[in-house]
């Protein structure tokens, strides 16, 4: 039976070009990146251009970008030392941030006694730019604003120009956690006022394990992990030389196929919402599912009902991978803090379904009538 995967806001399938270049990479250039012979020369200059496809991708500069382990530890280093290095003493950010942005707040209002404010939202996720502005207007101390690009339970996206702006009227830092929109959406940040940015690869159809966090050139900070030299003395520890190079070509892929894939996934995303309409399964959609959102997420609201406890369980043995709040804490499945502060009818089923290009609109089909048949 041919598995159908929908739970690519968790993780996505690697490209094979990707695969090709580090299986390639991991045979033919074993060196250090920090020596100073031709093997490790052969490797810092993989590890360069990479940076170089990165920044590319962002129209950055190449000292903008600083390679880590993944969007966790982006995200880490970017509000902790910021609070650390930059003086901040107030965080602005929002209820429904991934647990590693959310969680370093709580560690960082107990530690460090900065406060942390978290904005409401509507409904459907959206914050208020207007909120937001009133807090910052009010604010006597160095602030922080962090908010994410998209989510990633529900696909609300927020509008980092604007957000930009405010921060730039009133001299905040702004860090924006884009894990689930970089090679989705174009995102250029010398357009936008921003700070600190995180990506990782594992969602682009690159290898897990490799991010970047991107440091704008007035915002000095000092290390998140302490060692050697590495990454202009930004992050110790020798690189992950396959996992990053396997990370440039998943964004250099990314960015050639941009608009065909989106193009494509948003039909799939629209056509889904219309199958679930033709049927009487009664469903709701937590988050905005217009034009304007995600188009590789589909949270899928099911009314009171028997079959909803065992209902991933289900899908999966009938093949349908999927998932139920935050795919990162999966297994788990602890009430989601996301659906939670949307406020609405705490007995309903959330069920996210994430689309990549591999999905096909037969995929679709053959969910709804598992869903139908599971149901009835
Ligand atoms: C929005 C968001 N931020 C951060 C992360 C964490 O990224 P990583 O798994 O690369 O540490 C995820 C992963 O699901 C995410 O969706």
């Amino acid at each position: 039976m041919n598995r159908i995967y929908l739970d690519n806001a968790a993780t996505t399938k690697m490209d094979s070009e990707v695969l090709e270049i580090m299986v390639e990479t991991m045979k033919s250039t074993y060196g250090n990146p920090s020596s100073t012979h031709t093997e490790g020369r052969k490797a810092r200059a993989l590890v360069e251009s990479a940076r170089k496809m990165v920044a590319q991708c962002l129209n950055a500069s190449i000292n903008e970008i600083f390679f880590t382990s993944g969007g966790t530890e982006s995200n880490n280093t970017a509000l902790k030392c910021a609070v650390r290095d930059l003086n901040i003493k107030r965080i602005i950010s929002t209820k429904i941030e991934h647990h590693c942005v959310g969680h370093s707040l709580s560690h960082i209002q107990r530690r460090s006694g900065v406060e942390v404010i978290l904005l409401d939202n509507d409904s459907d996720g959206h914050i208020s730019l207007n909120q937001l502005e009133q807090y910052l207007a009010g604010s006597q101390v160095k602030t922080m604003v962090s908010i994410m690009h998209a989510n990633n339970e529900i696909g609300t996206v927020s509008n980092m120009y604007a957000i930009g702006e405010l921060c730039k009227k009133y001299g905040a830092i702004y860090h924006s956690d884009t894990v689930q929109t970089i090679g989705h959406f174009p995102i250029d940040v010398s357009r936008i006022h921003i700070h600190f940015l995180s990506g990782a690869a594992h969602k682009i159809h690159g290898p897990k394990g490799a991010g970047f966090l991107y440091v704008n050139s007035d915002n000095l900070i000092e290390p998140y992990i302490d060692g050697g030299s590495q990454e202009k003395n930004m992050r110790g520890g020798t690189e992950n030389l396959h996992g990053i190079v396997g990370m440039a070509k998943s964004f250099e892929l990314a960015m050639k196929h941009m608009e065909e894939r989106s193009v494509y996934i948003s039909q799939l995303k629209k056509y889904f919402i219309e199958q679930f309409q033709k049927t009487n399964l009664k469903v709701e959609f937590n988050g905005d599912i217009s034009d304007q959102s995600l188009y590789t997420v589909l949270n899928v609201s099911f009314p009171e009902h028997p079959k909803n406890e065992m209902l991933l369980f289900n899908l999966d043995i009938q093949g349908i991978s999927a998932s139920g709040g935050s795919a990162c804490t999966s297994g788990a499945e602890k009430g989601s803090h996301v659906i939670a502060a949307l406020n609405k009818d705490p007995f309903r089923r959330a069920v996210r379904f994430s689309f990549s290009h591999h999905n096909t609109f037969k995929e679709i089909d053959i969910v709804i009538e598992k869903l139908k048949k599971i149901y009835h």
